[in-house]
């Protein structure tokens, strides 16, 4: 692993709009992205699978990841730190951009669980209204 140190060194270095940034906002900020990015390669996965394009062997398991990732989730916007791709509102109307994560960790819980209980079938029309993505990245994610 030598030289490990250097690369992140160099890489620090290239990250410059980044480096105004105190070096724990940016971790903060990073934290809560890596958690929405592991959201949105097991969506993706699970888009797979149930559009027949991934085997399903596995899909308990990524139902499970997802409402354990959704769980962890509110966690990592705890700590006010404006910026990132998040609107200033999620931590103005954090009362509501708590209640809605909350009821999206609850509904990723619940579809979990309906897999577990009462297999792939009974899923099928729970999983979109659970992934409630969109409607709160409309009001909390900056427009691209
Ligand atoms: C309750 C609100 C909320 C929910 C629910 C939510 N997100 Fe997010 N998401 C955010 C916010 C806020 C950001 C901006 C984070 C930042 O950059 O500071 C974000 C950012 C992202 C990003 C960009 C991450 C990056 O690298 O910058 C992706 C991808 C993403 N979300 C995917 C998802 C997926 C997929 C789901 C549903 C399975 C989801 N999100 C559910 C609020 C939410």
């Amino acid at each position: 692993m030598r030289g490990f140190g250097a690369a992140i060194g160099i890489l620090a270095v290239l990250s410059g709009s980044a480096s105004a940034l105190a070096a724990e906002d940016k971790d903060t900020i990073e934290y809560r992205q890596h958690i929405m990015k592991a959201l949105d390669a097991q969506v993706a996965v699970l888009g797979m699978i149930l559009s027949g394009a991934a085997p399903e062997d596995n899909l308990q398991s990524h139902l499970d990841t997802i409402a354990l990732i959704s769980q962890g989730a509110l966690q990592s916007f705890e700590a006010k730190v404006p910026g990132g791709e998040s609107t200033p509102e999620v931590w103005t109307k954090w009362a509501d951009f708590q209640q809605r994560m909350n009821t999206f960790a609850a509904a990723t819980v619940k579809v979990a669980t309906i897999m577990r209980e009462q297999g792939k079938d009974a899923i099928m029309s729970e999983v979109a209204p659970a992934l409630s993505c969109k409607s709160c990245h409309d009001v909390y994610r900056v427009k691209k």
